[in-house]
């Protein structure tokens, strides 16, 4: 079977682990045709775009996307790297459930000095705190408003909530839907009603309602008590870096965008940024990408492929290769990663 990825390097450490990741997946499965698009703050100050006006009509085609980071801030505003290329491919294509697992690897040690926690963070990834909607007023005057409104629409919470479901179902049968909805009383009380509503078509599923704030202690203090976890776009964002931190580092946490209706291309990437401080140096850790990889070899159905990556990741990490920041080269690892699935 041959599949086509289109592949975003972008910025930074960005390049090293997706050529790493690309070079993994692609000994498992030669069937994979890579086509690379530069698009990058560099693409940015040459053309004035962080991807040309056509890039979704492009990328439309692909069977998947792996990127591997975006954003240089010394050179880019965020405000106009992450808006010019990430977050509207997640938008555009519809990948609206952006799935984090976060466990410790064999041989990954972890702050928190103790195993047995898998936890499945499921983010919103359309709508939310993200949804753009807003503006400023009287701009640099003693008067300025700034005004950045969170959609939350019947349609967006109930499908994220009902993927969430499916993924308890075929884990260990727990979900946590978390919100604010003690202080928030619009939005967030009418994400636990729609909680209930699709809970109830769920009798197998066990499921709790969680403060933003509790969850964060919980993930901290009991992580193990958790198994899927549901949260809406930046609430996700801010509990799956306690996530990554929890499972050793950002250098281990990957992550998927999906569109579970398949109307157009799902993104991998691992949850890490493009690093400045350390692009030049050679020692990201390509572990986060290459697990997306796998992530998008599950999503593209080729669930051994997948499977065969994770064994060899893990047969990498228990021989304490990659297991602490900085301390082994990219390329060590990558080769190790490639040794273990001979
Ligand atoms: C992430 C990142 C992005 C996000 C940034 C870079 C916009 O933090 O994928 O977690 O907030 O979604
Ligand atoms: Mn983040």
């Amino acid at each position: 079977m041959t599949y086509r990825i289109a592949l975003i390097p972008g910025d930074g450490i960005g390049v090293p682990v997706t050529k790493a990741a690309m070079e993994v997946a692609q000994k498992v499965l030669p069937g994979l045709e890579c086509t690379s698009f530069p698009w990058s703050c560099d693409h940015y100050l040459q053309t004035g775009r962080m991807m040309p006006e056509d890039g979704i009509a492009t990328l439309r085609g692909f069977d998947a996307i792996l990127l591997g980071a975006v954003g240089w801030p010394a050179r880019v505003p965020d405000s106009v790297s992450l808006h010019g290329l990430l977050l509207p491919i997640r938008k555009a294509f519809v990948q609206y459930a952006n799935i984090r697992p976060h466990r410790l690897l064999p041989g990954v040690q972890g702050p928190l000095r103790r195993d047995g926690f898998d936890i499945l963070c499921i983010r919103e990834n359309t709508e939310g705190e993200y949804s753009g909607a807003g503006g400023r007023v009287h701009v640099g005057k003693p008067d300025e408003v700034a005004v950045e409104t969170a959609i939350f629409t019947r349609v967006g919470v109930e499908r994220i909530l009902r993927f969430g479901f499916e993924q308890a179902r075929r884990r260990r049968g727990k979900l946590a839907s978390v919100t604010k909805s003690n202080a928030q009383k619009h939005s967030m009380v009418f994400w636990d009603e729609i909680t209930d509503l699709v809970a109830a078509d769920y009798p197998d599923v066990e499921a709790s309602h969680y403060h933003v704030d509790a969850i964060c202690a919980r993930m901290v203090m009991a992580p193990e008590t958790l198994d899927v976890v549901v949260a809406s776009n930046l609430f996700g964002d801010i509990l799956t870096d306690i996530g990554a931190a929890i499972q050793g580092g950002l250098g281990f946490a990957a992550s998927a965008n999906i569109n579970p209706g398949r109307t157009a291309p799902s993104m991998f990437e691992p949850v890490h940024g493009s690093a400045p401080d350390i692009a030049h140096l050679g020692i990201a850790n390509p572990i986060a990408a290459i697990w997306s990889a796998s992530l998008m070899l599950d999503h593209l159905g080729e669930a051994a492929a997948a499977a065969r990556i994770m064994s060899a990741v893990e047969a990498t990490s228990a021989r304490g290769i990659g297991t602490v920041p900085g301390q082994d080269r990219t390329d060590i690892i990558t080769k190790a990663v490639l040794a273990a699935l001979e």
